[in-house]
């Protein structure tokens, strides 16, 4: 590492753009996209569309916004959203589904984040006239705050089959559903074929500056377009942003792994000392969340010491940090602030 240089572990939405990305950006061939003159844009959506194995796409500039048309176009104001309890959609999107769709939120907990279909089942409401309808479920994959958990197929499909059945849409968040992918060996179309809506970014582990797409049936885009340009999404010549995401969405998903085996080999290391609460096992994709709160160390104590040194990381609360691995950084830089984190838990605060 050199001095100035910064081993940012804090989110994969750090990522500088690529030569790649930036060559592609320079060159694109742009329009104006609300009035669907961008080709690089559609041609984004088409590759998105194909890649996903859906009816159409829609880039948005963020995952937040994209998420949040989603629910829009599938709901009522006054229905609720089954969402999980420390799920991105209920806590990072500031009462987005209650602001601007008038939506209330039905959390649901789960054991390791991971929806159970018999807990959302006894979550939807019934059919009476005089209570809300349960409108939507909102599903995670990976699961962020769980550490990039990945939301196992087998526990996916009873719940779709529970949508179906009680005709309640699914909106799966597949911010990072390509690193579900990577980890599971499943195409990124087969873990979201069932939901009526998916959303995923370009700006996390693919490394994009900025971007996410929406997915889902010519109607349903169709009515998301319309709402993008409600909540002042749409954009004008963004085939330079397009163009980015073109090299992310093609180039990107088959390095994922490396980010993973980094995350594996931060979570292994930092487990050999007893003062860290990990179990490496649980690591899956490239989030590492782990546990400090002894020899006088807490999460913000230790954080700020890190960041002394170099090294960046986000306290989640007194007690657990969060590293998220990606492409700006090597698995050197990963081990360096693994040996940071196990040296100051060696000693006191
Ligand atoms: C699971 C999940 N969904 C949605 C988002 C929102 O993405 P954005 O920051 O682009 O709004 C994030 C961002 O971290 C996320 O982790």
């Amino acid at each position: 590492m050199t001095e100035d240089r910064k081993i940012d572990l804090r989110s994969d939405t750090v990522t500088r753009p690529t030569p790649e990305m930036r060559r592609a950006m320079a060159d694109a061939e742009v329009g104006d996209d609300v009035f669907l003159e961008d080709p690089t844009v559609t041609r984004l959506e088409e590759v998105a569309a194909e890649t996903f194995q859906t009816e159409g796409a829609l880039f948005v500039p963020t995952g937040t916004m994209g998420n949040q048309i989603a629910v829009n176009v599938q709901t009522e104001p006054g229905e609720e959203a089954i969402v999980e309890t420390r799920s991105h959609i209920l806590n990072y999107e500031l009462g987005a589904l209650s602001a601007l769709s008038g939506v209330v939120p039905r959390p649901v907990a789960a054991e390791g984040a991971i929806l159970d279909a018999k807990d959302v089942e006894a979550a939807i409401r019934p059919d009476i006239y005089y209570l809300p309808r349960t409108g939507l479920i909102c599903l995670e994959n990976t699961h962020n705050m769980a550490g990039g958990k990945i939301f196992p197929s087998e526990k996916m499909e009873p719940i779709f089959d529970l949508a179906r059945e009680r005709g309640i849409p699914v909106h799966l968040d597949g911010a990072r559903i390509f690193n579900a992918a990577a980890a599971t060996g499943e195409s990124v179309a087969e873990l979201s074929s069932r939901a009526d809506s998916v959303m995923f970014c370009l700006s996390k582990g693919l490394g994009a500056p900025v971007g996410s797409l929406i997915l889902g049936d010519a109607n349903f885009i169709t009515a998301a377009r319309t709402v993008r340009k409600r909540f002042g999404g749409g954009m004008r010549q963004v085939g330079v942003l397009a163009a980015a995401g073109l090299v992310a969405l093609t180039g990107m998903p088959d390095r994922l792994p490396e980010d993973h085996e980094s995350a594996r080999a931060i979570a292994e290391r930092i487990a050999d000392s007893s003062t860290i609460d990990i179990d490496p096992t649980t690591v899956q994709t490239n989030i590492v969340i782990f546990g400090v709160n002894q020899n006088g160390w807490d999460a913000p104590k230790l954080t700020l010491a890190l960041e002394e040194k170099g090294v960046l990381a986000v306290p989640l609360d007194r007690t657990y940090i969060r590293l998220v691995t990606h492409y700006d950084v090597s698995r050197a830089d990963c081990l360096f602030a693994a040996d940071l984190i196990l040296k100051f838990m060696k000693n006191k605060s």
